[in-house]
């Protein structure tokens, strides 16, 4: 198909946005719930762990989400979302992590948001775990370092698809899965200890939620036969920063660093070349007879993968100028603009990354977030010009649509936080993403009243004629 006659996306292309229970919700110790590891981290992930000021921390109280899931799911309906990706706080149903029955109000808070996107027929995605678990399993058993936490975690999987099972068809078991190497509190509810051999624990972590993801994909295939669950990967593939050799072999190093998580969930088996790296680092990953077998068994329906950037890499960093990334950063692309928190902005970067994917595993891709973090003004009149979001996202999803043309099935497009949500990176407000505004400030001030902003226009026409509106 050529580029220009690439004009409609698939009947049944699931538009939509996403966000994260523990980035908008808000109400973190309502009803029950526990504390989780984000409820510990004010200053986001970058931050790392703080101790607990009870209402000083702006995920808190988020976004308000819970009180006002109602007005927030009928203003996405208003703008003809196919679906909406959202996770389940692990606190509001097991609020320590180990409790033998699960919280009853938590289940039911979430009963009453799928029912809600049921009335507007928009799809739940649903991430069982979204830089967040109870803060509990971190001071009883070190978070994800422990074995333990395989079987925690398979017991909550299964009461929520039990419970959900006629509302909730496509499911996620971790975010961004290759986070636990970059930041091991957010991602796996590990504190280092001094001395020990940090990738050798960030690694067996990793060994443990490939585990628990496995059997989270049988439970899921056992108990919803007619469900979709895949694997979610912080993408943005790496460019070598010249056609040197070794900045060629850096960039494929990088990438490997990435693509490790989804080889394993997607090829239900380590990767080949992970045996070097492991070598070479001193990480031996304790395996377990029977882990090998349930890997193989129960890998992924579909590859989930947010992506903000590509990013390059160089052989010789040193006096490179670098661009930072919403987990990591990479040497500084001079062909490319930059957003104000410096994320390089690159579309044709989506489609190329799309590429690689689709080449590696023959599954179905989901692109379950992308967007453009802005400081956008509130002018009189309740007007909020974000031109520069729908620029941003006009153009990436041009380039997903010629990801399809090239070939790549893709099953949907869910830009990051439709509404504005607490960072996850700084825990800032004002680095928003959203179509609507929420009256939410840094200082902890605002009503939380919802604003449609240009961009909702926009993107309801987007989905209304299923990508023909795009400027191409
Ligand atoms: C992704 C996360 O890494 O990026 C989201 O899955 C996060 O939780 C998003 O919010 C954007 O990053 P930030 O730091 O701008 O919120």
């Amino acid at each position: 198909m050529s580029l220009n006659k690439f004009k409609k996306f698939p009947e049944r292309f699931l538009w939509g946005g996403s966000v994260a229970a523990n980035q908008f919700e808000g109400a973190y110790m309502e009803d029950g719930k526990g504390l989780s590891t984000a409820d510990y981290s004010p200053k986001g992930i970058i931050g790392g762990y703080h101790e607990i000021k009870h209402g000083e921390h702006l995920t808190h109280e988020g976004i308000d989400f819970y009180h006002r899931y109602k007005e927030d799911i009928a203003l996405l309906g208003e703008m003809g979302f196919k679906c909406f990706r959202t996770s389940i706080a692990w606190t509001r149903i097991f609020p320590n992590g180990d409790e033998e029955t699960p919280n009853e109000a938590g289940l039911r808070f979430y009963d009453d948001v799928f029912d809600e996107l049921a009335k507007y027929g928009i799809e739940p995605l649903i991430t069982l775990s979204h830089y967040e678990m109870p803060m509990g399993l971190v001071n009883k058993y070190g978070g994800w370092r422990n074995r333990k936490l395989v079987d925690l975690f398979e017991k909550y999987s299964r009461i929520v698809f039990e419970r959900y099972k006629d509302k909730v068809k496509l499911w996620i078991t971790f975010n961004e899965i290759n986070s636990i190497i970059h930041f091991p509190f957010t991602g796996g509810g590990i504190f280092m200890k001094d001395g020990e051999n940090e990738l050798q624990v960030q690694y067996q972590g990793a060994h443990h939620q490939f585990v628990a993801s496995a059997l989270a994909v049988k439970a899921c295939h056992e108990i919803i036969p007619d469900a979709k669950i895949g694997c979610m990967i912080a993408s943005g593939s790496y460019y070598p920063y010249t056609c040197r050799p070794e900045d060629v072999i850096s960039a494929l190093e990088y990438d490997r660093k990435i693509l490790f998580f989804s080889d394993v969930q997607s090829w239900g088996e380590y990767p080949s070349y992970m045996n070097r790296y492991f070598e070479e680092n001193g990480i031996e990953i304790e395996i377990l007879p029977k882990d090998e077998e349930l890997l193989k068994e129960h890998t992924v329906d579909f590859i989930g993968f947010s992506y903000y950037k590509s990013r390059c890499s160089s052989a010789f960093p040193e006096g490179l100028e670098t661009s930072p990334g919403n987990l990591f950063g990479g040497v500084k692309n001079p062909y490319l603009n930059s957003s104000e928190w410096g994320y390089q902005i690159d579309p044709k970067g989506l489609r190329y990354t799309m590429n690689v994917l689709y080449d590696r595993y023959h599954k179905p891709l989901f692109i379950v977030e992308n967007g453009l973090g802005a400081n956008d003004i509130l002018e009189e009149r309740d007007i909020i010009n974000d031109e520069y979001r729908i620029k941003y996202l006009n153009d990436h999803i041009v380039q997903a649509g010629e990801g399809i043309a090239d070939g790549v099935e893709l099953m949907g497009y869910l830009s990051w936080g439709p509404i504005d949500i607490v960072s996850a990176g700084t825990a800032e407000v004002r680095k928003r993403y959203g179509y609507i505004y929420v009256d939410r400030h840094d200082d902890g001030s605002g009503t939380f009243r919802r604003i449609k902003k240009k961009s909702f226009e926009w993107y309801k026409e987007v989905i209304y004629t299923n990508g023909a509106s795009l400027k191409r």
